[in-house]
């Protein structure tokens, strides 16, 4: 590879790999991300090759592999350039197709494209599906454009322009003042802004000054920064050579955690590439300013994503918060002034010097600038990662891109913000996402997670659930986190159990304030979210819970049972055959009953029974009816008549 030296020969170079890409040259592209892996790209990969060649097509259509393009659940997903056509739960067998019709013949294969589950329409083009409508996709696009082992795919799009611009026309208060005019805050989870605190690092005192990119993402569900990473590496490396430029830092660290293969090998070559190509290392782009990049990786503690604690792992201790301040920035990484961001955040700053900072401020709300991804999963027809605009409605997130609620079931809550996010009820759905909004129903931005839940989910169980997250994740370290999350976890299981008594709520409300108060890092003073956010919004539950031993959405196991109506029971033997526990007796002409002492509450009966006889109903907060004799039981049936 030939050496860049300076913003000139970066353009040549762009120019000479377009001059080589026909744009109107046919180009089918498949998603090579983690989830469409898991569903078999790589065999579609393979099929796609073979097809083309065997169809004598190598000449005539180019095979691009990329990174993630968000819509998971249909994944391996195929797009066609330059019409952009879209297919969806692409087969190895489903390409001959595909290659002999719309390849070489420009027919759609109708089969393969996304259709709208309420209207019955299909959407030829990847922008006309809802999922991809309503979202704007600025920092999140690239990923399924390029291929992110080719430096080259970014280079064509534009990309390292933004760094010969930083290095070679601005200085770096310059660098800084364009961040802070864009108004970035940071999408890691605190929304602090970048520019307030790329300047901090750069006034600091201290020698050598570190930067770090923060791809640890331990939040269950969360995979944003892992599909940026893994699909657009180059976006992040940018941003991290722009930004240790303008703060004045020679080196870097990316932490990716452990259990992310594919991004720690995306991320090698990029570094790999952008070294050979001078765009990091010694002079980069014949500016004089070094930086080299070190991939760091984590061990896999939720709690090492937080900044502190991040910095001890970084230097080979274990991974426990310190107190702040002082900050990193002024005493981070070895004792020396330190800027850690966000993945998502990196990856802003490219298009901030490129573009300008009216670019980013055009879009969102008077507080928070530019876009942010969410992991939009749960109980939502359409899940995956969506790049929504700052300011758009929960709402539209919910029902524009993620489709609505499945099988008519209805909303209950969304949970924002990761394990300690709050729960937000249906009352408070057409707030508009932003970092101050969300705070004021409760909830938190986090870096990105978004759970939808439907009637079906008990709210109690809920904060349960990621209270039992945290007390597992807490490093246990200050005492007010590690017994004041292990408390509320008690007395959470306790009333799930059916143990709950009178005062737990209100013991709750004062454990969760001294906890929040009291924690060392934001893990112990975000973890009250969960529990707060749901005794505010679900009360009722809570207090039927505690006073009828009653769980309204019939999942607290010790509160439920079920029940056969002997009225109803047509003795099909569906549930009796289905039953995990042989808890039901029964026979052919024996209406069933259900042994309570061995039933594990695990549902299946309920799923099973037929809907048109719907013998079976779930009962909480009162008695299980005394199951009638077994004389009562029998049923006469009628005997089949043989010709
Ligand atoms: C328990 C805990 C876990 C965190 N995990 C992450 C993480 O995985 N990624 C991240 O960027 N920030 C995480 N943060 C936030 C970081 O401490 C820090 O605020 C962030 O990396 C700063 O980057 P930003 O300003 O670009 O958001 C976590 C914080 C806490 C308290
Ligand atoms: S991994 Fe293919 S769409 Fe996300």
């Amino acid at each position: 590879m030939p050496r860049i030296n300076s913003p000139a020969e970066l353009e040549a170079l762009r120019k000479e790999i377009l001059s080589k890409r026909d744009p109107d040259k046919p180009c089918i592209t498949l998603c090579s991300g983690t989830a469409c892996h898991a569903t078999g790209s790589e065999k579609v990969a393979a099929a796609i090759e073979q097809e083309i060649e065997k169809q004598g097509l190598q000449t005539e259509v180019d095979f691009r592999r990329t990174g993630c393009h968000g819509f998971c659940e249909k994944g391996p997903i195929v797009v066609i350039y330059p019409e952009e056509i879209c297919y969806l739960q692409v087969k190895p067998e489903d390409i001959p197709e595909i290659t002999s019709q719309t390849l070489k013949e420009k027919k759609t294969v109708d089969r393969l494209l996304y259709v709208d589950p309420t209207t019955g329409e299909k959407a030829t083009h990847e922008s006309d599906i809802p999922f991809y409508k309503n979202q704007e996709r600025i920092v999140f696009g690239p990923n399924r454009k390029i291929d992110p082992k080719s430096i080259e795919d970014y280079l064509a799009i534009g990309g390292y322009q933004a760094l010969a611009k930083a290095l070679l026309e601005m200085t770096p208060e310059q660098v800084i003042q364009e961040v802070k005019t864009a108004n970035l805050r940071g999408r890691g989870g605190a929304g602090f802004p970048a520019g307030i605190k790329w300047e901090a690092a750069r006034n600091a005192p201290g020698e050598p000054k570190y930067v770090i990119v923060n791809c640890d993402e331990g939040d269950p569900g969360a995979y944003m920064d892992r599909s940026l990473m893994e699909g657009n590496p180059y976006s992040v490396l940018e941003g991290l050579v722009i930004g240790a430029y303008a703060i004045g830092s020679h080196e870097g660290f990316v932490y990716v955690r452990q259990e992310y293969p594919l991004a720690v090998a995306n991320l090698g070559i990029a570094i790999k590439q952008a070294e050979e190509y001078g765009l990091l290392g010694r002079d980069i782009l014949g500016s004089g300013f070094d930086f080299k990049v070190t991939v760091h990786r984590g061990a896999g503690a939720f709690v090492c994503g937080e900044e502190t604690a991040l910095l001890m792992s970084l230097e080979g201790k274990p991974g426990e918060p310190r107190p702040r301040p002082p900050y990193p920035a002024v005493k981070g990484l070895w004792g020396k002034p330190t800027n850690i961001n966000n993945v998502e955040t990196w990856a802003n700053i490219p298009l901030i010097i490129k573009k300008g900072a009216d670019f980013l401020t055009s879009i969102g709300t008077e507080g928070s600038k530019g876009t942010k991804i969410f992991s939009l999963v749960g109980k939502v027809n359409n899940t995956g990662l969506v790049e929504v605009p700052m300011g758009i409605t929960l709402r539209d997130i919910i029902y524009k891109v993620g489709g609505g609620i499945p099988g008519g079931k209805k909303f209950k809550a969304v949970q924002t913000g990761g394990p300690s996010g709050g729960c937000i009820p249906e009352e408070h759905l057409d707030i508009k996402v932003d970092f101050d909004e969300l705070a004021k129903v409760g909830a938190i931005m986090g870096s990105g997670g978004m759970i939808v839940m439907d009637e079906d989910t008990c709210m109690v169980d809920v904060a349960r659930y990621f209270l039992d997250f945290l007390s597992d994740e807490s490093c246990g370290k200050c005492s007010p986190c590690r017994e004041g999350i292990r408390q509320m976890l008690k007395i959470l299981t306790n009333i799930t159990e059916g143990k709950g008594k009178e005062g737990d709520i209100e013991l709750l409300e004062e454990l969760a304030v001294s906890t929040g108060n009291a924690s060392l890092c934001a893990l112990g003073r975000t973890a009250p979210n969960p529990v707060l956010s749901t005794i505010r919004y679900f009360r009722d539950e809570y207090e039927a819970h505690i006073k009828d031993k009653r769980c309204p959405a019939f999942v607290c196991k010790q509160l439920i049972s079920y029940y056969i109506d002997p009225d109803k029971c047509k003795a099909c033997m569906i549930c009796l055959r289905n039953c995990p526990a042989e808890a039901i007796i029964g026979g052919k002409n024996l209406i069933h009953v259900i042994d309570q002492e061995k039933c594990t509450k695990c549902g299946t009966c309920f799923e099973v029974c037929p809907d048109r006889f719907g013998a079976v109903t779930r009962l909480s907060g009162e008695p299980v009816p005394p199951a009638i004799p077994e004389e009562a039981r029998i049923i006469a049936r009628k005997s089949k008549t043989h010709g």
